[in-house]
């Protein structure tokens, strides 16, 4: 599907503001030209997006940032050289060009290069800079194969580029560079260790008391069975008659009755585990299973991302210092959750 003819259709879509879903190394994104309000438009209602939520804006060379933004602070350019193309979004103060639905009339705006090779040649084939949210409905999973783009939002969008799976299978990190301040605003694909490791220290803990980004809902990236990450084999008596499912890291005896179990990676490998990750968990979501038990994944590089996901998965409300974004008393949290459960 790489091949430069299907390139060329999904350029030509996009140039004359049709939506296309298109892979990246992270998770599939539903693209629009950024610069065409009425393209991002329908990226919104596609997804039953609220339209407080700002997308990312994808590009295909950092040179291109320029126009977009007002100033590219030096942190920012030092991650953008050491990860980009990669699941690394960066947030910046944005340029007056950009229209307001993409940022949902923020004053900045996300930017990220993918590290895909049709992401890439799509953005370069239409000459757009593609602000593009991950392909899912509102409030669920994101996609990590064309096939689940299909399921769920296939007869909605114009056309969707099959790449394969995604190879890292978490979203992107977000890190935003606003007032001085470095700040982690979403564990993902780049892990937390390895941006400090050029940058030196980045704030995890929230300034404000609303997330900045919805994807820091407490409830978000859900399916519909319930997920529980707080139990252990002593309290299992809780769900018995229950019709259970366990989303395991690696393979170890259990003592637990279950129905069916997905195992993230054999060897405990955390880059395996995120790639498998939304899949196993798309899986288990369909087998009507009463619940899905989770197991706890050492909060370390892709852990952190992956401990993040299965969190907001799971409603569970934050207590550690790497996902205290939440605030489930603005009442965000419980759209996110009618918008999941319609599905
Ligand atoms: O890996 C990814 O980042 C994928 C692929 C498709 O690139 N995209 C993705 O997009 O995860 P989305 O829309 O599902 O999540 C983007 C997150 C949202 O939580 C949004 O609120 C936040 O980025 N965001 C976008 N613009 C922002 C801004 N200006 N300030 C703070 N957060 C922002
Ligand atoms: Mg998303």
């Amino acid at each position: 599907m790489d091949d430069p003819q299907t390139i060329y259709l999904a350029a030509e879509i996009i140039k004359k503001g049709g939506i296309v879903a298109f892979p990246t190394e992270t998770v599939y994104g539903l693209g629009a030209d950024a610069f065409n309000p009425l393209a991002v438009a329908r990226v919104f209602e596609v997804k039953r997006r609220p339209y407080f939520d700002p997308l990312i804006v994808h590009v295909a060379n950092p040179d291109n940032v320029e126009k977009l933004v007002k100033e590219i602070p030096p942190g920012a350019k030092k991650l953008m050289e050491r990860f980009w193309p990669g699941p690394l979004t960066v947030v910046f103060l944005k340029g007056n060009d950009i229209p307001d639905i993409v940022t949902a009339g923020l004053p900045t705006v996300a930017i990220r290069m993918p590290n895909h090779s049709m992401a890439l040649s799509l953005i370069k084939e239409s000459k757009c800079s593609i602000a593009a949210p991950s392909a899912n409905p509102f409030g669920y999973l994101s996609p990590t194969t064309a096939e689940h783009v299909r399921e769920q939002l296939g007869d909605r969008v114009d056309l969707v580029l099959d790449g394969g799976p995604c190879p890292v299978g978490v979203e992107s990190t977000i890190v935003s560079f606003l007032e001085g301040k470095s700040r982690l605003l979403r564990p993902g694909g780049v892990p937390l260790e390895e941006i400090e490791s050029i940058i030196g220290r980045v704030e995890v803990s929230p300034t404000e008391d609303k997330p900045s980004a919805p994807g820091m809902l407490p409830r978000h990236y859900a399916p519909r069975t319930p997920i529980v990450l707080d139990w252990n084999e002593k309290n299992i008596e809780l769900y018995k008659n229950k019709n259970i499912g366990l989303l395991a890291f690696q393979e170890k005896e259990n003592r637990l009755k279950i129905s069916h179990t997905e195992v993230l990676s054999k060897k405990g490998d955390l880059r395996e585990a995120a790639a498998n990750l939304f899949a196993a968990i798309r899986r288990l979501d369909a087998l009507n299973l009463d619940l899905i038990l989770a197991e706890a994944i050492p909060e370390m590089g892709l852990g952190r991302a992956i401990m993040d996901r299965l969190r907001r998965a799971s409603g569970t409300r934050f207590t550690d210092s790497s996902a205290d974004q939440s605030d489930s008393s603005n009442g965000h949290a419980e759209e996110c959750e009618k918008e999941s459960r319609t599905k």
